[in-house]
Order: C-alpha cells, then sequence, then structure tokens
C-alpha cells in the first residue's frame, strides 16, 4: 500500500494528506485513527478553518467529539501541531488538550489566529452569516475577517498558550528531514472551499489539499499521498443546493440521518454524486479514495474487514466510483469503529 511506499521525488520523509471530498462529516476522523494506529506516524498537523468542525473519533471504546485536536492524537509517539493557517478557540483547545491528555506533545503555531467571544457574538448576530450562509456559531469567518484587515491577534499574544507555542513549519520540515511521517489532518471538505466550493454557501477559507499543506507550512512537493474521504452517500449541514437532497422522511426511511456533531442539526442527505466526486478527486489531486459509511448503504458489510465480504452490489458501487474517477479506493469503513474497514491494496 502507498502510505508505506518509497520516498518519491527523491525527497525525504512522507507526508499523507486527509481531506474530505464532499461537504464535511465523511468521517475523515475515523480514516485518520485508522491510519494513525497502523502505520508509525510521527506527526499529525492540523489544517482546515477552525473549530467550526466537529469530528468523532472512537478509540479503545471511547467517543471522543472534537473540535480541534486532530483525530489522529492517540499514540504517545506522535507529537501534534497546529498550523497557522487554522484558527483556534483558547478554551476549546485547552479543554481538548485536557480531554485528550496530550498536554506534553501538542504545539500550536505562534501565528496561529486566535477567536475572541467578540467574534463568536458578532457572528451569531449576523443574519448573514448564521440565516443566508447557515454558520456553525463558531466565530471562525468574523475572526478570519480580522485576520485579513490584519488586525486578528495570534497564538502567541496568548498567556495561557505560551507552553504550546512552536514553528509549525519549521518543526515539520525537521521531521521529514529526518525521515519522518507526517499526517496532515484537513477539516471540512473540498465543496465547502471559499474558492472552488458552492460560494457563497461555503466556509472563510480555502480546504482543499494543497490549502492543508500551507496551513501547515509545508511545500507542495513534499506531499507523497492524498487520500479523499467520501461518504457513500453525500450530507450536507447549513445553506447551499445539494443535487438529489431526498426530504427529511426518505432520509429517516433509508437510515441515513445524522446529526450535526457541533450544532446538533439534521444534516441534509443525497445519493452519491460521482461527478462531483470526479471533481473533488482532480482538484485535490487524490493518490486513494476513502469511502465511509458502507455499512449504511449496505447493511450486510457491517463490521466487516476483509475483501471477501464485498457483495456483488456494493463491488459494483466501487468500481463505478473508480470508473468516474480514475482513483482507487483504497478504504473501505463499514462501522464507526476503527477497526471496521476493508483494505483494498
Ligand atoms: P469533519 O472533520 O467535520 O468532516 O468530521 P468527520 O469527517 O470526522 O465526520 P463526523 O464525525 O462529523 O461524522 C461522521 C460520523 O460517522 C461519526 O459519528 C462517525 O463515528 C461515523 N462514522 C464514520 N465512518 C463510519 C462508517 O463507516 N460507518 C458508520 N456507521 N459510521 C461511521
Ligand atoms: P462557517 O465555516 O461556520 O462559517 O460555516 C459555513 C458553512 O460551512 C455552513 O454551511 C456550515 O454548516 C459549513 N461547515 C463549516 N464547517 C463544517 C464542518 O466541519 N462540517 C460540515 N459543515 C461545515
Ligand atoms: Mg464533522
Amino acid at each position: 500500500m502507498n502510505v508505506v511506499s518509497e520516498t518519491v521525488r527523491g525527497q525525504k520523509g512522507r507526508v499523507i494528506i486527509v481531506v474530505g471530498g464532499f461537504w464535511g462529516d465523511e468521517g475523515k476522523g475515523k480514516i485518520v485513527s485508522y491510519i494513525a494506529s497502523k502505520y508509525r506516524i510521527d506527526a499529525v498537523a492540523r489544517a482546515g478553518t477552525g473549530p467550526n468542525a466537529g469530528h468523532t473519533v472512537v478509540h479503545d471504546g471511547v467517543t471522543y467529539k472534537l473540535r480541534l485536536m486532530p483525530s489522529g492524537f492517540f499514540s504517545e509517539n506522535t507529537r501534534i501541531f497546529i498550523g497557522p493557517g487554522v484558527l483556534i478557540n483558547e478554551s476549546i483547545f485547552l479543554q481538548e488538550v485536557d480531554t485528550c491528555k496530550v498536554e506534553n506533545r501538542v504545539f500550536v503555531d505562534r501565528h496561529t489566529g486566535v477567536i475572541t467571544e467578540e467574534h463568536i457574538e458578532l457572528e451569531k448576530a449576523s443574519q448573514h452569516l448564521m440565516g443566508k450562509i447557515g454558520s456553525t456559531g463558531s466565530g471562525c469567518g468574523t475572526a478570519n475577517v480580522d485576520r485579513i484587515k490584519r488586525k486578528l491577534k495570534l497564538a502567541k499574544d496568548y498567556n495561557k498558550l505560551k507552553p504550546f507555542i512552536t514553528d509549525v513549519s519549521e518543526e515539520l520540515n525537521d521531521i521529514l528531514d529526518n525521515n519522518g511521517t507526517v499526517l496532515v489532518e484537513g477539516s471540512q471538505a473540498t465543496f465547502l472551499s471559499l474558492y472552488h466550493g458552492t460560494y457563497p454557501f461555503v466556509t472563510s477559507k480555502d480546504v482543499t489539499a494543497s490549502a492543508a499543506l500551507s496551513d501547515v507550512g509545508i511545500g507542495p512537493t513534499r506531499a507523497t499521498e492524498v487520500i479523499v474521504v467520501f461518504k457513500a452517500f453525500v450530507t450536507r449541514v447549513g445553506e447551499g443546493h445539494l443535487d438529489g437532497e431526498l426530504d427529511a422522511d426518505e432520509v429517516i426511511r433509508r437510515n441515513w440521518q445524522e446529526y450535526g456533531t457541533v450544532t446538533g442539526r439534521l444534516r441534509r442527505a443525497a445519493p452519491f454524486d460521482f461527478k462531483l466526486a470526479r471533481k473533488a478527486v482532480r482538484i485535490n489531486g487524490a493518490t486513494n479514495i476513502a469511502l465511509t459509511k458502507m455499512d449504511i448503504l449496505f447493511p450486510e458489510l457491517k463490521g466487516a474487514t476483509t475483501t471477501d465480504a464485498l457483495t456483488k452490489a456494493s463491488l459494483e458501487f466501487i468500481e463505478k466510483i473508480e470508473e468516474k474517477t480514475g482513483v482507487r479506493v483504497t478504504y473501505i469503513s463499514t462501522g464507526p469503529e476503527a477497526k471496521a474497514l476493508i483494505i483494498r491494496e
């Protein structure tokens, strides 16, 4: 499998990027936690907008609902970094450091932007953001406005963050120069990108694979593998068009209902969109696809771990994705737990 493949283009080290293919909540947390438990990852670096994300990691029977901490946090040998392109909320960060017990190995870039209560209040009072766009109310958009105005305070300006401050780009490039492996974890997803998404119903920055690298300060020539995660059906929270959207009764009848990790909203749902998947694969330069919630689309796959378990219908679905996108579906997730996964070499 490519995760352990040889170094490309003579570069030292290995960089694996994981990003969402549709509108977020594809189950990136699940895929990242598998990769982090299976391979020796020296560093996991969080990219993406900030605490507007909510991802779910199930590890050793414990379910973690995280907003800032990368999903690959649990290995004692892995150092955790939050890049300068990401926004943090000081109290959410400190709380998650505590919950995940990672105080000795988590670092924040000195230039990571910090969201204040004022940003949250401003966002919650904005009819445009909350009403029209369906923002999460986490203050990310309003903080990024201040960042663009060059007014936003950065992590280095906060006393409680002092013990965690570092230069993330230096650290990650040093790890790579020593032949280490860095996992870059995106949040949100391709069609929530400010540039490539369904504007204006998008988040407040670019969140594609290229942006994820920039968020943490790694150059594009160092990327070895880009895993784009798709769910077996499409979901979307907030506003904006969704091709093939089903009404709420039909979503429940199909057992596709999900509720937002951050907002608790019922996620809107539609069948898998092959055309969008192809576009996502191209924008991100995907090398592999991970497909989640296959147990929901094909209940007979629940908990399966081997390719023998793939039924004719599920295999046809997988092969159609490969045919339409030109990229191999390497990971097939069959349940929320890390071990419920089929690997196709
Ligand atoms: P974002 O960073 O917001 O995109 O989060 P995420 O992609 O990690 O997804 P999120 O946790 O918001 O939602 C995914 C949900 O699906 C979680 O409750 C996961 O535990 C669950 N999940 C992930 N993979 C599978 C799967 O293959 N089958 C089932 N049944 N559930 C899954
Ligand atoms: P904002 O980034 O909070 O301003 O939200 C803008 C849009 O992106 C809204 O439609 C949100 O629902 C959506 N969004 C932001 N972050 C996520 C995420 O992590 N998962 C799914 N949707 C998200
Ligand atoms: Mg989510």
